[in-house]
Order: structure tokens, then sequence, then C-alpha cells
């Protein structure tokens, strides 16, 4: 079986990048882009991110989780510490993260350094969320081989169960992590493959250099 790719080709045209107009910060950019992608970008999940991390067994890792913050610090997300990337950054704080908004053409690469948050600011999240995700949260070792379905249904029981009629307390295996960046390139797709690129590296001083990239 095969299926040839090679004539999907799309012109993208619907936006251009200035060195010249891009602002100092690039967390300031990152939030106009973020504002444009939930109102114009049609995407159920604006903040949904891939991030990449280095394993134990020395490949990297891609998968998706949800952006819940983003400050001038850096960008904020929810897993369990004992899961397969919560060992790599254990390891290796070194991480990527990446947005891709489709319909504006936009995509953005983020570097940096991966380090847990306060444990009373996890606590707030995840006070927040719904009792089903909070048992969620107890009940899925994150990453971990499971025997059935069936296992993990009984888990989730035995959890409700546990803390029936109670406030369900956060796991201390799970809370929040802030990516801090250290460089952020911003690609905006322009016609024959001549994109923008703007890159955002942090410097000792704690000033970004900003460089356009060949495309
Ligand atoms: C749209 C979407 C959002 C997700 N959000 C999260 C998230 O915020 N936190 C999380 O731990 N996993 C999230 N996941 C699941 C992860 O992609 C992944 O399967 C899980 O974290 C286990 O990854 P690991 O085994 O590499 O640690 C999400 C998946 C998708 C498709």
């Amino acid at each position: 079986m095969e299926k040839d790719l090679g004539n999907y080709r799309k012109v993208y045209e619907k936006s251009e990048l200035s060195i010249k107009e891009v602002p100092e910060n690039p967390i300031e950019l990152f939030q106009k882009w973020f504002f444009e992608a939930e109102e114009y970008g049609g995407d159920a999940e604006s903040n949904a991110m891939t991030l990449s991390t280095i394993g134990l067994d020395g490949f990297p890792k891609s998968r998706v989780v949800l952006l819940k913050k983003y400050t001038w610090e850096g960008f904020i997300f929810y897993t369990n510490y004992e899961s397969e990337k919560g060992k790599a950054i254990e390891a290796n704080p070194n991480v990527c993260l990446s947005f891709f908004w489709h319909k504006l053409e936009r995509q953005i690469i983020i570097k940096g350094t991966c380090e847990k948050i306060a444990p009373n600011l996890s606590d707030g999240y995840f006070e927040s969320r719904p009792d089903g995700s909070k048992l969620g949260a107890w009940a899925s070792k994150q990453s971990t081989i499971v025997p059935s379905r069936t296992h993990l249904d009984n888990e989730l029981k035995a959890y409700e169960e546990k803390f029936k009629g109670q406030e369900i307390p956060r796991p201390e295996h799970w809370g929040g992590y802030i990516v801090r960046p250290t460089s952020l390139e911003f690609w905006q797709g322009r016609p024959n493959r001549m994109h923008d690129r703007i890159r955002y590296e942090l410097q000792e001083n704690f000033d970004f250099k900003i460089d356009r990239l060949a495309p």
C-alpha cells in the first residue's frame, strides 16, 4: 500500500511578520498570536501544544499537552510527575513546545527549561478541576502498562468510593510545570515557501536578541 502526498500543496498568504514591527518581548507577541488563534483560528483547543522531551532512552518524544497559563516567566501545563515525560524532565529539563495554528498559517516553537511550579499553585489549579478529572489523576498511573480497560475503570471506581462525600485532594504525583523560554521562534507562512521566521533568543542580561531566519 502506498499513498503519494506529493501534490498536497498549500499557498500561505494570510499574513506577514516584519522584524521592524515585532515587540521587544516575545511574550507580548505570543499573547497577540494566541489571542488571534482564539478569535480567528477556529480551533477548539488553540491551547493544545506539542511538548518534546529527551527521554531516558536518549530519544526525543513529543506529545500534546494543554497550555493552562502563560505569564512573563513562562508557559504552564499540568501532568503526572511520574509519567514518562515527568521522568524525562527530571533527568533533562531542556524541553521544546510548539503550537501550530493552521488557519492562521502560524507556528511557534519554544525551547526552554522546565521545572515544577510551587505545590500551592498546583493545588489551586487542581481545586478548579471537575471531580471526574480529579479522580482520573488518582486512578491513572500515567504511562504505565495496564492489564485492561476494566482495570482502569475499576481503579476509578475505587477512588470514587475512597473520596465519597469528601474534597478530593491533589495527589502529590500530579501538578504543574513551567517552561521558562530561552528561545522562541515565530513562523508565518508566506507565498513561494518564503516564509517569515523571527527568532528571539534570551541573552545573559535577560534581553532578547531578535533575528530573522531563512525559511
Ligand atoms: C488535545 C490533547 C490534550 C492533552 N492534554 C494533556 C495534558 O494537559 N496533560 C497531560 O498529562 N496529558 C495530556 N494529553 C495526553 C498526552 O498527549 C500524553 O498521552 C500523556 O501525557 C502521556 O504522555 P507520556 O507517556 O509521554 O508522559 C493530551 C492529549 C491530547 C491529544
